[in-house]
């Protein structure tokens, strides 16, 4: 199905579900991080793109205070009051979707005093993969939302929003990054984030003219922020700043790291060193795009996945090997993409190779009695926006 096919199907489903024509039709991108993983919430850089995979959110408005969200991924229909939302009522996918209008609250929007809405969500966006299909739904009810309820709300504030919504009514303790990734993504180009600032530049990224493309490798090895090892990384990491004195890991640089080894223990300074490296990479990164073009990032990319495979460990073997045996097969470069524990790899990769990439990745997942993959190219894309 082409993107303007999944618009005119979410309209007809709508109508379908709803009896009623909707107001319009709102789409979000999933996003691949090129570099800077677990740098968000440390109030670090990091360089994610928009991809060309999305999720759909056919919206209108009701003339009462009742919200209804349906979708292709479940038969269920769920239905709320909306001046009674709240993270503890919420559960399963409907959280994501009603975790909007609840955060939309807690920005400040009376929602006893705003008109409830019908939304029926569909989404190309693999769920699981790490390519933040959590986040593409979010950002797609939220500038639907902020269009109708003509809220006027700019995107970095619709991402805290949908950071909001994803820390306390999907239960994720996640950063800024994958919110952020979906509002502002350009064609084409990456979104350099401060996250301290929330300041973005978008940054040329010139595959094409380069003549390279981003595989992507689902392992298939299913990972959840909203348990375990994420959140543990995420206290080690305040743990670290908070031996060294300083507000977040961003105080951090590499020349202070010879200082924080004597003042922590040995797993939590790789943590620290992880993080500070990590934002020195997507510093570099960023230089050499604009200074040299994609061809020039292939071993910063291979550099921050050693990072995070033995600094940070949150890497599985699964990824480990997409890695070596994409770099084998002629990528210039490979990383495991997103919070980890599974998910995705990204091999940036000459065009002419793609299929050697494939198919040697797939054979060596074969080999070591692995899960088959699933390996596909994703474009920079535009950022969320109205459709229909
Ligand atoms: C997940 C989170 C992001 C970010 C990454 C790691 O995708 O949602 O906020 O922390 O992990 O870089």
């Amino acid at each position: 199905m082409t993107h303007d096919d999944f618009t005119s199907q979410a309209a007809a489903d709508f109508l379908d579900r709803f009896g009623r024509a909707a107001d319009g039709v709102w789409s979000a991108p999933g996003r691949v991080n090129l570099i800077g993983e677990h740098t968000d919430y440390n109030e670090g850089f990091v360089l994610p793109f928009a991809i060309d995979r999305r999720t759909w959110a056919a919206v209108g408005l009701r003339d009462d205070n009742t919200a209804r969200v349906t979708s292709t991924f479940s038969e269920d229909e769920v239905e709320v009051e909306l001046a009674q939302v709240s993270p503890e009522i919420l559960d399963g996918w409907s959280a994501y979707p009603l975790g909007i209008a609840w955060a939309l609250g807690e920005n400040g929007i009376d929602l006893a005093g705003q008109a409830g809405f019908d939304v029926h969500i569909s989404s190309d966006v693999p769920v699981g993969a790490g390519l933040s299909s959590s986040a593409a739904i979010e950002c797609a009810v939220a500038i639907a939302l902020d269009e109708r309820w003509q809220l006027e709300l700019d995107r970095p504030t619709l991402a805290r929003v949908g950071q909001l919504a994803e820390n306390k009514a999907v239960g994720a303790p996640t950063g800024i990054m994958d919110q952020s990734a979906s509002l502002l993504g350009r064609r084409d180009s990456a979104v350099f984030l401060d996250c301290r600032s929330l300041r973005s530049e978008i940054v040329d990224l010139g595959f094409q003219a380069a003549g390279l493309e981003i595989v992507i490798i689902d392992t298939k090895v299913s990972h959840s922020h909203a348990t375990g090892g994420y959140a543990a990384r995420r206290a080690s990491c305040e743990a670290g700043a908070a031996a060294l004195g300083v507000e977040s890991l961003r105080d951090v640089g590499v020349a202070d790291l010879d200082r924080a080894r004597e003042v922590m223990d040995d797993e939590t300074f790789r943590r620290v060193r992880h993080v500070v490296t990590e934002n020195a990479r997507v510093l570099a990164t960023v230089r050499a795009l604009r200074e040299s073009g994609p061809l020039a990032i292939g071993e910063i990319l291979d550099a921050s996945h050693v990072s995070m495979r033995d600094d940070f460990e949150i890497s599985v073997p699964e990824l480990d090997l997409a890695v070596v045996a994409a770099r084998e097969a002629g990528a210039i470069g490979a990383r495991m993409t997103g919070g980890g524990f599974g998910g995705a790899a990204i091999a940036l990769t000459p065009s002419h190779l793609v299929a050697e990439v494939t198919s040697q990745v797939a054979a060596a997942f074969a080999e070591a009695g692995y899960t088959a993959p699933e390996i596909f190219t994703v474009k920079p894309s535009d950022g969320a926006k109205r459709e229909l």
